[in-house]
């Protein structure tokens, strides 16, 4: 068997061969963080004191160190990790924008599609998902993960570990999964990146901790911990995250690599003295490997000399890397995964661009479509395509997109103007104006984009945030559209032509007056290498958009953090407009400008006959919901009918709602479906005060509706002992 294949092996290792198994550096590009200097990166490799690397990426570039490493006495094979977030060659758009899709079997794909790539071009792991829930969107990381919601969250968690390791470890094109950030990264205190979180234990059980815990029941085999310090203690240095929750509790047997250089960062945080005292924290809580903190290299083996890490703690963790290792098949192939011949194929298969299209249309989300102004017909004399996203093609990649030296993008992404000239006819005229930089304060190109609209039938404007503005170390504490773009915005509207505008970003943005003064907008996200056609083919009809807002979008930045299922406070106001000795600001609604769940469609979907098969629940048995849907529209489209409950009392409060099912249904004009839901305890359930997790007896509300504001049918039912 594997395990006694790793203890053969784990047998003949030296205490120095077993500390490399636990180290790992980055190659020689991509830093995210500082690199530690090894000038004998080479020599060490050789001397089997590495055990993986980051940021080698390539069947040349992987061969060559793996050559390396089969030059070591046990030749232990390295593992190549990379960030392969949102797609490898293909960039698919990015995991927030997936998660608009609400569409669990493209999310998949997605995946699925990155995995194949990357598998055939050296990688055997990916630094993903990221499922820290983001209800920040200051915090430029919230582009990475699901959204603010842990169903939802869970649900594409789950989802996207199966896309990456596919059936089983070790199949060719399957990659690792590596489920980060190990916990409670996403509540970064004022949407600061790396900074600080204290929560209550319920709130990290209830909101934050599901996610892992479906991506680990979906078989995720390794975790990444995280750079902040959770209620005081370094995530990295956590014991109970690490030990007592995700290795004793849910019982992980995979490994937990750290964050970049985060075991060293302990002495940053004033949690340990030094590097040595930081790897100490850090093998003790749990933390397998190093991450270009050269912590472990350094400093373990003095630490089990003076019996302040005893060996069988090392033991584990090698112990853990190598049955991945084998679980891979890299001790019968070091290079099964780096095969040119395999790459060529994987990385230019035209059906992967074919899945990229499909998952960026089905991500764009339609915020306001008055008088009919999309779709867009293909028949119109002359469009003003103006902005600076409009041929801008990194302006699609999104941050977190893998950029492979040989690839020229400019040739490989579709630009948003090479996608409407793909879509109309040689009788429409298209013409170009940048308007403006995405920042600064240089208005000399409005007048130029305000002559070309005049010349139009419809201007469509495409501006947001530029690629690299969301991301890791990308906190803004301004939410506003940057630079002078809804001044821009404001000029064009002022021609009276209609005006459709695009928001490229990776968070929710604040566009207030483009909100309420533009006939049309579409968020777009960053979409990737088809976002040109994707956007093409909602604009002009071929695709009738579908996405709905994983995240809550405020009016204002001083309403962040916001999020649809807060509790209710002691004094809720009783509308959007009570003022007084009531929880409320007295310059700002409490709403958002845009709710959670919210999206529109070409066609008008319609709620009627809701059902429950009883409106008395015992614990132990179910309740049957159903409904119709049906479409009344004049085009054939799809809706996320979303299942709310709200507990409505309980031995601690409960959220106002909170989403526990959805279904993505596709109809036919004039076609109606009968829709189910089963509501069993275990969507009642959460967590006592004594973290004991289960439904207590009461009164429950059950909606259904197109968002979490517009519910559109109701009913209340009981839980009975
Ligand atoms: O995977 C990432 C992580 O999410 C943030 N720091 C760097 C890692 C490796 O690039």
């Amino acid at each position: 068997t594997i395990d006694q294949k790793v203890n053969t092996l784990l047998k003949k290792m030296t205490i120095e061969e077993k500390i490399g198994q636990l180290n790992q550096y980055t190659g020689d590009n991509s830093a995210t963080g500082p690199i530690t200097i090894n000038p004998n990166k080479q020599a060490e490799i050789k001397g089997g004191l590495v055990g993986s690397m980051l940021n080698v990426i390539g069947t040349t570039y992987t061969r060559k160190y793996q050559e390396l490493a089969m030059q070591s006495r046990l030749k232990i094979p390295m593992l190549f990790g990379q960030d392969v977030i949102h797609g490898y060659k293909t960039t698919f758009p990015i995991p927030l924008a997936e998660a608009a899709s609400w569409d669990l079997q493209a999310i998949e794909l997605a995946a699925r599609v990155a995995a194949t790539e990357a598998s055939a071009s050296g990688i055997h792991w990916t630094f993903a998902p990221m499922v820290d829930i983001g209800r920040d969107p200051r915090w430029g990381r919230v582009m990475e993960g699901a959204g603010e919601d842990t169903y939802l969250g869970s649900k594409i968690a789950y989802a996207r570990v199966k896309g990456f390791q596919g059936s089983k470890l070790g199949d060719l094109n399957s990659v690792m999964a590596c489920v980060k950030h190990f916990a409670a990264y996403g509540a970064a205190t004022g949407g600061r990146d790396y900074n600080s979180v204290d929560m209550s234990e319920r709130m990290l059980f209830e909101t934050y901790l599901p996610p892992f815990k479906a991506a680990l029941d979906a078989g995720a085999a390794t975790f990444m911990n995280s750079f902040n310090d959770l209620n005081g203690i370094p995530a990295t240095g956590n014991v109970y995250l690490q030990r007592d929750i995700l290795k004793g509790k849910w019982n992980f047997q995979g490994f937990v690599v750290s964050d970049w250089g985060s075991i060293g960062e302990m002495v940053a945080h004033g949690y340990a003295k030094d590097n040595k005292q930081a790897a100490l924290a850090a093998i003790t809580a749990g933390s397998d490997m190093d991450m270009e903190s050269n912590a472990y290299r350094y400093n373990l083996a003095d630490l089990v000399k003076e019996n302040k890490v005893s060996i069988d703690l090392i033991d584990d963790a090698v112990r853990r890397i190598l049955r991945k290792k084998f679980e891979l098949g890299l001790f019968d192939d070091p290079y099964r995964y780096s095969d040119a011949k395999r790459a060529e194929k994987a990385l230019n298969d035209p059906e992967n661009r074919v899945a990229a299209r499909e998952m960026a249309k089905k991500s764009i989300v339609l915020l306001k479509n008055e008088n009919e102004t999309l779709p867009l017909s293909k028949n119109l004399k002359t469009i003003a395509f103006i902005g600076p996203m409009v041929k801008e093609y990194k302006a699609n990649m999104g941050f977190w997109a893998v950029e492979l030296p040989e690839v020229d993008y400019n040739k490989w992404i579709v630009s948003q103007w090479d996608g409407f000239q793909n879509k109309v006819g040689k009788n429409t005229k298209l013409l170009y104006a940048k308007g403006c930089e995405v920042e600064g304060d240089n208005k000399s190109g409005f007048a130029e984009a305000v002559a070309i609209a005049q010349q139009a039938d419809v201007v469509v404007l495409s501006i947001g945030e530029r690629h690299d503005m969301s991301g890791e170390a990308k906190s803004r504490s301004d939410l506003h559209l940057p630079g002078v773009q809804e001044d821009l915005v404001k000029a064009i509207a002022a021609t009276g032509k209609p005006v459709v505008v695009l928001i490229n970003a990776g968070r929710p943005l604040i566009f207030n007056w483009t909100a309420d003064n533009v006939p049309a907008v579409v968020y777009t996200w960053w979409l990737g290498t088809e976002a040109g056609n994707a956007i093409a083919d909602v604009l002009f009809g071929d695709y009738n958009p579908s996405g709905k807002l994983p995240m809550t979008f405020p009016r204002e930045v001083g309403q962040v953090p916001i999020y649809y299922n807060h509790f209710s406070t002691g004094r809720p106001p009783a509308d959007e407009n009570a003022k007084g000795y009531v929880s409320s600001y007295i310059d700002l609604k409490n709403s958002p400008k845009f709710p959670f769940g919210y999206g529109l469609s070409y066609t008008k979907f319609n709620y009627s006959g809701l059902k429950l098969s009883s409106v008395k629940m015992k614990r132990d048995e179910a309740i049957k919901v159903s409904f119709q849907l049906s479409n009344v529209g004049k085009v054939a489209g799809e809706e996320v009918v979303q299942l709310y409950l709200k507990d409505k009392f309980g031995s601690v409060v409960r959220p106002v709602l909170e989403l526990k099912d959805f279904q993505k249904v596709k109809l036919n004009v004039g076609e109606s479906k009968t829709i189910e839901f089963t509501i069993d305890k275990e969507k009642l359930s959460f967590y006592n005060n004594k973290l004991e997790w289960g439904p207590e007896a009461g009164d429950f509300e059950l909606m259904i509706g197109t968002s979490s504001a517009d519910s559109k049918l109701k009913s209340d039912f009981e839980l009975v002992d």
